[in-house]
């Protein structure tokens, strides 16, 4: 996340690690840590040859791989900017507020530190799951009034249902940056009391809060999870599913992998070569 002395992201500088266990770290120029299996993966914003050196000597690590790169390639290659739904206006944190458009001067602003965590807005998923749970909101004439949101990553689609309108979102994610950043976003968006964030692997399984029926359970996630997730039972509590991150050649598979007789396709949406399905579960 953005710390002092920084206000904006310039270069990434990646450090793939060995090892997962790591002692705190305490420099400005640390953006994050994602720990992926037995392995950590920081990213700075300088250069830190001679710091990883010592932290790996120090740990008895190696590193794997390393990489510089432009922030705006890391997620989905664009240049992270304002941008507007139908009636939101998402603003990464390092953009000041432009009071003089006209054309957006009424839309609820989101603002966002996208960090080192999916979900700027800029990926074809996350831009078909917030326009599909825009218009959703707005004009299905639903009442939706609890949301569960699986694999969260920045918090956005979570931060934009609380903003239109649900009151009780629950967002997950398995990797603790994704949390903290989420759950910063939240709090910067001043909608803590709508939206709990929780650190939950979903590979595990599916968390107690899943017992309880949501109104819609976004789940912008991959193929083999979203499988997973079909096949068990104490998934298929709720009502409405919007379901996204897969390519259509993937879709053979994850239509076999839905409860026979038990769900209805409301619609189908596409973004590049994304896909998203909405779906309404009933038990017959
Ligand atoms: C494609 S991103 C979607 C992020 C955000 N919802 C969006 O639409 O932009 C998938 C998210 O799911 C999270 N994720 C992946 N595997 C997971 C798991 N096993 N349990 C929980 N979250 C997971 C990732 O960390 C990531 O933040």
């Amino acid at each position: 996340m953005l710390k002092p002395p920084y206000t904006k992201y310039k270069r990434l500088y990646v450090y793939y690690l060995d090892h997962r266990n790591l002692p705190p770290i305490n420099d400005p120029d640390l953006i994050g840590i994602w720990i992926e299996d037995d392995t950590a993966i920081l990213f700075f914003h300088q250069a830190k040859e001679a710091f990883i050196q010592a932290l790996c000597q120090e740990i008895r690590a190696s590193v794997v791989y390393q990489a510089d790169l432009d922030y705006q390639d890391w997620e989905a290659g664009v240049k992270i900017t304002s941008f507007s739904t139908k009636t939101l206006r998402v603003r990464p944190v390092w953009e000041i507020s432009d009071a003089s458009d006209e054309q957006d001067k009424d839309k609820i602003e989101i603002v966002l530190d996208p960090s080192v965590i999916f979900g700027s807005g800029f990926h074809a998923t996350t831009w078909l799951c917030l326009e599909t749970l825009e218009l959703f909101l707005l004009e299905s004439g639903m009442q939706i009034n609890s949301v569960l949101d699986l694999g969260t990553g920045t918090g956005l689609l979570s931060i934009a249902a609380a903003k239109l309108g649900v009151n009780k979102v629950t967002a997950l994610d398995n990797n603790p940056l994704a949390v903290d950043v989420a759950q910063a976003n939240v709090e910067r968006n001043h909608c803590a009391d709508i939206v709990t964030v929780q650190q939950f692997d979903l590979m595990t399984g599916l968390p107690e809060m899943q017992e309880t029926s949501y109104d819609l359970v976004i789940t912008n996630l991959y193929k083999g999870l979203l499988i997973n997730l079909f096949n068990d039972q104490g998934f298929w509590h709720s009502g409405i599913y919007m379901v996204s991150g897969f390519l259509p050649g993937m879709e053979p598979d994850l239509l076999a992998a839905l409860p026979a007789n038990k769900v209805q396709m409301l619609h189908r949406g596409k973004s590049e070569q994304w896909r998203l399905w909405l779906l309404q579960y009933e038990e017959v």
